[in-house]
């Protein structure tokens, strides 16, 4: 065998080649030879001539030529001229030949004249002209963090065209923290690589790497191709949600309104696509607060649903749970203090009350206890607590919210019976709220006030002789007082007047203060007196005031003038001396009458109705002097006598007469007899006619009385009573001032009374008697007796008043 080396010295100039061609003999044929890949055209393979040792001129001659078995290209020809066999065509081993090994061309060789073939085979041998190539220059791999230390990850194999010692003969990896590389060669030759983990991936820390992976074929000089290898670090679920804080404190005002964001909870977790996407939710929450608050699965967002009173509840605690896509999940809690708005106004209570409340309570009493309550807290809840001002009742604070309402002032029912007093509480809130109470406060009465009269003092005008029964004066009394504390009764304070019991003369209604006249009254009797009223409360004790009432008895002209001079009455006659000489003008005699009435009832005037010489004597109207109205003369009768007249002023006026003998002498012995001047008045008559009445009456009725008595005795046979019978006659003459009032006191209808005539001692020798019966009246004119305090006489008439003159003789 022949081994030609050869160097090319590529023309140009760029990489030095250095192949060889060897020429096997007689292998596959006649001649062989062995080429480097990629020679240049023109490079000369071998002299085929001179090889096969023909002669180069019949080569040319021959026509020789070669075929190339099964292929269109060529690669090579033969110079005719040297018999060279010159490439013609780059020959690509690679693509002639792929990955064989072995890659021959075979050619024949065809001389003719004589047809002569020769087989001629070149083989191509390779040149590592061909880098590593990987088929991606990226090489994208996936692992998952949770990839355990020793996982391998095969790795594209790098391809090199080139064959045998050219291919590829090692991977190198990038030094890195993580992988390490393992080749490994095929069975069908060429290598592998594999990633190896060495240390465990975090995706959370790192979650790409880039490696140089360097694939080395075995050429001289080597070639390399490189391809990088993305590790996309694929996550395992190995995070937990993790919550931004673990505990979430917010304040929350209360009645925020629904929809307000209390709090935005967040938890972030490590983890990729679904291991990383956290949903919320509530974990643990009461009933209470799941209406309250509402969580937003995926913002994390916890909003108010309901209205939140912190006075139910001034915190709430809820966890919230955090929880990514394959369950892992965390918990954080999320506290909420309410805090509190003043929205509670203070509520006022009253826990006792005195009502009513006595007026006599002393100021400083405490009539109630109010307590004040306000449900929110801290300044909210601080509060105080007033009434208005215009009330004599204040608060007092006590312990806590207490206050005792006491009276700051003495009470008066009689001024205000009740009060209305306002409380009003307010908080120290902002704003602050408030609120009113108001206790209507009654006060109840006490007897502290007494009757109190309208006047000072009362004076009654009352007319004698007035009707009994008739109402003499009314006083009223006033007591402020309450229901019974201030009814009045009225009442006369027991006294005496001129010695009888005052209820004999007045007696009082004692519910209307009308005072009435118990009898009829006597001006010439008395002509006034005072009585006490006393007004009495019904309260208990009661309270009692009293007032004067000054009775006036007023006139009426109720009685003749009266004649005191001359004497009416006596057997013999007064007879006035009048001396001869008198004179006109000169004063006589003197009339001396009186009435017992006052005032013009009691103004006399005199006046001469009748006289046996008128125009002698004359009368002063006023003065009853009786003067000589001329000179007395001789012939002037020795006796005279003139019947003059009394008149009052009254309305109607009574009037009285009498007659005045005058003796016109100077000698008492002159005188003749007195008798002859016995009654000659015209009156006189009739007076005798009333005496003859009176005394045939009187006579009648003692007869009566006598024959009474005397049943009597026949009946009993007791001598007393006959003195008793005989005692009644003079019991007719009664004793003064005699009036007779029941125990009751009240009025009888019968009643007598006597009137004295007051002037002068013989006086006492007559009096006047004076009946009057109302009962009597309607009976005519009818003798009554009456029962009560013995029997007497009434004498009446119908109609006018009835004076009787009783002379006694
Ligand atoms: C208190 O109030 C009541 C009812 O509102 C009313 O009838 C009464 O007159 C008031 N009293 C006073 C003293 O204002
Ligand atoms: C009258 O006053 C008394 C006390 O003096 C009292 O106890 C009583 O309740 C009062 N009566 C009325 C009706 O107010
Ligand atoms: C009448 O009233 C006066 C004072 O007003 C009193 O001093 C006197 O005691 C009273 N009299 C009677 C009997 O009540």
């Amino acid at each position: 065998m022949k081994m030609e080396l050869r160097f090319f010295l590529p023309t140009n100039g760029i990489i030095w080649v250095t192949f060889f061609v060897v020429r096997f003999c007689c292998s596959y044929g006649d001649l062989s030879y062995s080429l480097p890949e990629e020679m240049e055209r023109g490079a000369v393979v071998g002299n085929i001539a001179k090889d096969l040792g023909l002669d180069i001129k019949g080569i040319s001659r021959r026509n020789a030529r070669i075929n190339l078995k099964g292929s269109r290209k060529r690669f090579c020809e033969i110079n005719s001229q040297s018999g060279d066999l010159v490439i013609a065509d780059i020959i690509d081993r690679e693509e002639l030949c792929g990955s064989k090994v072995s890659c021959p061309l075979k050619y024949e060789l065809v001389l003719e004249n004589p047809l002569e073939l020769h087989r001629i085979l070149l083989q191509i041998q390779d040149v590592n002209d061909n880098s590593p190539r990987f088929p991606n220059h990226d090489i994208k791999l996936e692992i998952r963090e949770s990839a355990v230390k020793g996982a391998r990850f095969p790795l594209d194999e790098a391809h090199d065209s080139d064959v045998g010692r050219n291919g590829i003969q090692n991977y190198l990896l990038e030094k890195n923290q993580h992988f390490t590389l393992a080749v490994h060669s095929n069975p069908d030759g060429g290598k592998y690589s594999e990633l190896v983990l060495d240390k465990e991936l975090d995706r959370e820390q790192q979650h790409e790497l880039s490696l140089l992976l360097t694939a080395i074929d075995g050429g001289t000089p080597p070639r390399s191709g490189t391809a990088i290898i993305h590790v996309t670090v694929l996550d395992a679920n190995d995070n937990l949600p993790v919550f931004s804080q673990p505990v979430y404190r917010v304040s929350l005002p209360e009645n925020s309104p629904s929809g307000t964001v209390v709090v935005t909870v967040s938890a972030t977790d490590a983890d990729e696509g679904a291991n990383g996407e956290v949903t919320y939710e509530f974990s643990r929450i009461s009933d209470k607060a799941a209406m309250l608050f509402s969580i937003d699965r995926v913002t994390g967002e916890i909003t108010v649903t309901e209205q939140i009173d912190f006075e139910e509840r001034s915190e709430y605690e809820l966890r919230v749970q955090a929880k990514d896509g394959s369950g892992l999940a965390s918990n954080a809690k999320v506290i909420i203090d309410i805090s509190d708005v003043n929205d509670n106004a203070p509520i006022i209570h009253i826990k006792s009350l005195v009502n009513p409340v006595p007026e006599n309570v002393t100021p400083g009493t405490e009539v109630g206890i109010i307590n004040v309550q306000d449900d929110d807290s801290e300044g909210n809840r601080q509060m105080h607590c007033t009434i208005q001002q215009n009330v004599p009742f204040k608060l007092n604070p006590s312990i806590e919210n207490y206050y005792s309402l006491v009276t700051t002032d003495d009470l008066d029912r009689e001024q205000f019976t009740d009060y209305n007093i306002t409380l009003l509480a307010t908080d120290e809130g902002n704003p602050p709220l408030s609120s009113t109470k108001t206790i209507h406060l009654f006060i109840s009465d006490v007897n502290d006030n007494p009757p109190v009269f309208e006047e000072q003092s009362y004076s009654a005008y009352v007319s004698e002789n007035n009707k009994p029964g008739s109402s003499v004066c009314s006083v009223t009394a006033r007591d402020p007082d309450w229901r019974q504390n201030g009814t009045v009764f009225y009442s006369l304070l027991p006294s005496e007047v001129n010695g009888v019991p005052l209820s004999s003369y007045l007696s009082i209604n004692g519910d209307t203060g009308v005072i009435h006249a118990v009898r009829a009254f006597d001006y010439e009797q008395f002509r006034s007196f005072k009585v006490q009223v006393v007004a009495r409360d019904n309260g208990s004790p009661p309270l009692s005031s009293n007032v004067t009432v000054s009775v006036f008895i007023t006139d009426e002209n109720d009685n003749s003038p009266q004649i005191l001079y001359p004497t009416p009455e006596g057997n013999s006659f007064m007879t006035e001396m009048v001396p001869k000489a008198a004179l006109s003008g000169s004063l006589l005699s003197k009339v001396i009458a009186v009435d017992a009435d006052s005032g013009q009832n009691a103004w006399l005037s005199y006046q001469i109705i009748k006289s046996t010489d008128p125009g002698l004597f004359t009368i002063g109207v006023h003065s009853g002097e009786i003067r000589a109205q001329r000179d007395i003369s001789e012939s002037d009768s020795m006796k005279q006598n003139l019947v003059i007249s009394v008149k009052d002023n009254g309305q109607p006026s009574l009037s009285t007469t009498c007659a005045v003998y005058l003796l016109i002498s100077d000698n008492l012995a002159e005188v003749p007899e007195l008798k002859d001047m016995s009654y000659e008045e015209n009156n006189s008559k009739l007076t005798s006619y009333l005496i003859i009445a009176l005394v045939s009456v009187s006579t009648f009725f003692l007869t009566f009385i006598i024959l009474i008595i005397a049943v009597r005795l026949c009946h009993r046979r007791k001598p007393r009573l006959l003195f008793d019978g005989a005692v009644a006659i003079p019991s007719a003459y009664l004793p003064p001032n005699y009036a007779d009032v029941d125990g009751t006191g009240t009025l009888r209808s019968a009643y007598n009374y006597d009137a004295y005539m007051t002037t002068g001692s013989r006086t006492s020798d007559f009096k006047f008697v004076q009946s009057y019966s109302e009962d009597a009246l309607s009976a005519g004119n009818t003798l009554k007796k009456t029962h009560d305090n013995g029997d007497f006489l009434d004498l009446t008439d119908n109609g006018s008043k009835f004076s009787t003159l009783v002379n006694t003789f």
